[in-house]
């Protein structure tokens, strides 16, 4: 009974009007992730024809064809195929399998293929393999061995990039590019080169080294510096400033890196085609907003590894993604059942993954494409998960991909101009996590995995969820959580202090506001420049060996790993929860506290709550707040997602649970995937259905 009431409660609402949506995000007439003429949502698959005889890729792509498959990413490791020797490019290979794919209605994604430069490139110049940090060159083989700093790899890059896209560029059945693959994983060349360019971009930003010493307390240690030339790459733990510009540093020679491939593609290529890059979740090897500023739109690749799928740390890995241009994304690579990299290899259940391709179309993927058709039959990655057998037959799961991608034509017309349009959106900022992972203070503090806690309890309140860059735009979203906004210089503070002025409610969490923009401790208590708006601060912070209860108006349950004692400095600050009896400086002292200030609320919850605390804080939140949907839970396990647009409305619900479950509509609503009209919903385990009124 208990179920079913929630059942009901979950999908109320889809009644509720969408009225003043808002539309900071994406523009609603802008979705160059949905390529004109073809579906509006499409299954893909990484193909690559350089590794078979010509003669094999009809079969191929004929049973792509049947498999429903609409896009293939292609090229992306075939520079010794592609230029077998220096200047001699060879393409036409690659010209007739476009033309072979789009026979079969296929289109072609392609990539560049600077993850993998050619022996004849590094017998020739071998400093362009990367030194790796034990002050080892790496050696030609494996990918990812280019250095990202060296100007002879840009320059040989370039010129395979502009010979591709000359060729490319105005091919009618190539949609777009993707730059590199996973971006080298960041990996840095520890030599002379990258060493001087990170001094002269230290020197650039910091203009004289006065101020670089102050900024970074180079007194401390005798780390003062004389001479630019004096600066180290940071290896294991160093000066926290150093530290911090070190990944400003990355992120700027991977963006100059990318930068340098676009503007190649960009001279030939028509402008209807897109730029992307495969992106990792919350791989943090550079900051991805910046990454992602020149790209059309953003890419991940979601690899379960070990398992099964989390749903919610997987939906908060596609909004993350979504987050990078507040618009709709690739889902460019997936897990065909299997991986070959993980500590235990298990295949996905059957379902699975399906489950898991409708998840990305929820929260806001237009293309879902699995890595890979078919394992070379030599290579690093023969056991990995494929869609064809060595035989070159179907494997079982072939099947699975054939229904998706049969579910993807018959819908994608509702899903067409549609896309995630939230009340609430999370926070992230790379500055912050990095400075937080250099200085744990506790080997628990997990800062993501707080984002996750937070985001569980938030999504089951709410159809969507955006998590966007500290420094986006907050116009129009009712609440906004910052769990862990640790860098926080003035000008982000102002801007979060507009948002609560016009009328937001700012949430923030633990370690807020202790730095400042060099990583340096603030000379004002945490949240530093929000401390005055909060009418509270930390008076001291306390890494946790156990965990001590916690009670107040969310109430009773237990704090763990980190608790702050918060102090009210006026009395508009209210308190929300106090720790109880503990290490004698905690007890019965302010663990969360809110304050009304201009037209919005400033709340600060300074330790981790555990799921019901945190499930009672997330409910209130979204009551203050003034959340459209009711607080509400949905049934355990089945996620309710809603992409809307252009007159249209699509609500998405998808049962990762291994149980059937049944949702009651309340009123008859058309089923999109098994084309009946129903008050009620049956899942079936990892079931799917789309609903439209
Ligand atoms: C990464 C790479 C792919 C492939 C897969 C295997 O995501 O981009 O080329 O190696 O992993 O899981």
């Amino acid at each position: 009974m208990r179920l079913r009431l929630f059942s009901r409660l979950a999908v109320m609402l889809i009644w509720l009007p969408l009225a003043g949506t808002l539309l900071r995000a994406q523009r609603l007439d802008s979705f160059p992730t949905q390529i004109p003429q073809h579906d509006a949502i499409v299954v893909g698959t990484a193909w690559y024809p350089e590794q078979w005889p010509e003669s094999r890729w009809e079969e191929d792509l004929k049973l792509m064809e049947a498999a429903n498959i609409k896009v293939v990413r292609i090229a992306e490791f075939a520079w010794s195929t592609m230029e077998p020797s220096e200047g001699h490019y060879e393409m036409d290979w690659l010209e007739r399998a476009v033309a072979a794919a789009a026979k079969h209605h296929i289109m072609s994604a392609i990539g560049t293929p600077t993850a993998a430069p050619p022996a004849w490139l590094t017998q020739k110049h071998p400093e362009i393999l990367r030194i790796e940090e034990n002050g080892q060159r790496v050696t030609h083989g494996n990918r990812a061995h280019g250095s990202s700093t060296s100007a002879i790899y840009r320059e040989y890059s370039r010129k395979i990039v502009e010979e591709m896209a000359k060729r490319f560029g105005r091919n009618p059945n190539v949609v777009g590019w993707q730059i590199d693959n996973e971006y080298g994983y960041a990996l840095m060349s520890h030599d002379d080169v990258t060493r001087k360019q990170f001094q002269d971009w230290l020197q650039r930003k910091y203009m004289t080294l006065e101020a670089l010493n102050s900024f970074w307390t180079t007194a401390y240690w005798s780390e003062t510096y004389d001479n630019w030339s004096e600066i180290p790459i940071p290896v294991g733990g160093h000066n926290p400033g150093l530290m911090l510009e070190w990944k400003r540093f990355v992120t700027s020679v991977w963006s100059d890196y990318q930068t340098n491939q676009i503007s190649a593609i960009r001279k030939y290529a028509e402008p209807r085609q897109f730029i992307t890059g495969n992106f990792m979740g919350f791989f943090d090897g550079f900051d991805h907003y910046i990454m992602c500023e020149p790209l059309t739109f953003a890419s991940w690749d979601d690899y379960v590894g070990s398992g099964h799928v989390d749903p919610d740390f997987n939906g908060l890995s596609h909004d993350l993604t979504r987050g990078f241009k507040r618009a709709n994304f690739w889902l460019i690579e997936t897990q065909p059942g299997a991986v070959n990299w993980a500590s235990v290899n298990n295949y996905l259940n059957k379902g699975e993954v399906r489950a898991m391709a409708w998840q990305a179309i929820a929260h806001g993927a237009d293309a879902v494409s699995y890595w890979q058709w078919r394992s070379a039959l030599n290579g690093q990655e023969q056991y990995h998960g494929t869609l064809l057998g060595a035989d070159g037959t179907p494997v079982p799961f072939y099947e699975e991909v054939r229904q998706i991608g049969q579910e993807f034509s018959k819908v994608q017309e509702a899903l067409r101009g549609t896309t995630i349009q939230s009340e609430v959106a999370l926070l992230y900022s790379y500055d912050s996590h990095w400075a937080i992972q250099f200085q744990k203070h506790t080997r628990r503090y997990d800062d993501i995995g707080l984002l996750k806690s937070y985001y569980r309890a938030l999504r089951k309140l709410t159809p969507s969820v955006d998590v966007i860059s500290a420094s986006a735009p907050l116009g129009g979203y009712k609440l906004v959580a910052a769990p862990g906004l640790n860098v926080l210089p003035k000008d982000l503070a102002n801007h979060l202090l507009d948002y609560v002025r016009d009328g937001g409610h700012l949430v923030l969490g633990p370690r807020s506001g202790l730095k400042d923009e060099h990583n340096e401790l603030q000379t004002r208590r945490q949240p530093g420049h929000l401390a005055d708006a909060l009418g509270a601060r930390v008076e001291q912070f306390y890494a946790l060996e156990k965990d001590f209860p916690a009670s107040g108006d969310w109430g009773s349950g237990q704090v763990s790993i980190w608790a702050e004692q918060l102090g009210l400095l006026n009395s508009s600050a209210r308190t929300l929860l106090r720790y109880r009896k503990s290490n004698g400086w905690l007890d019965d002292q302010p663990a969360a506290v809110t304050s009304a200030y201009g037209k919005g609320r400033i709340t600060y919850i300074g330790a981790i709550l555990d799921d019901n605390l945190m499930n009672a804080a997330a409910a209130w939140m979204a009551k203050e707040s003034g959340l459209r949907t009711p607080v509400l839970s949905i049934p355990e396990g089945v996620e309710v997602s809603m992409r809307s647009g252009t007159g249209k409305r699509v609500i998405l619900l998808i049962n990762f649970a291994q149980e059937a479950k049944k949702v009651e509509l309340g009123k008859s609503m058309k089923l999109l995937l098994s084309g009946r009209q129903e008050q009620t919903v049956e899942l079936a385990p990892y079931g799917v259905e789309l609903l439209q009124e």
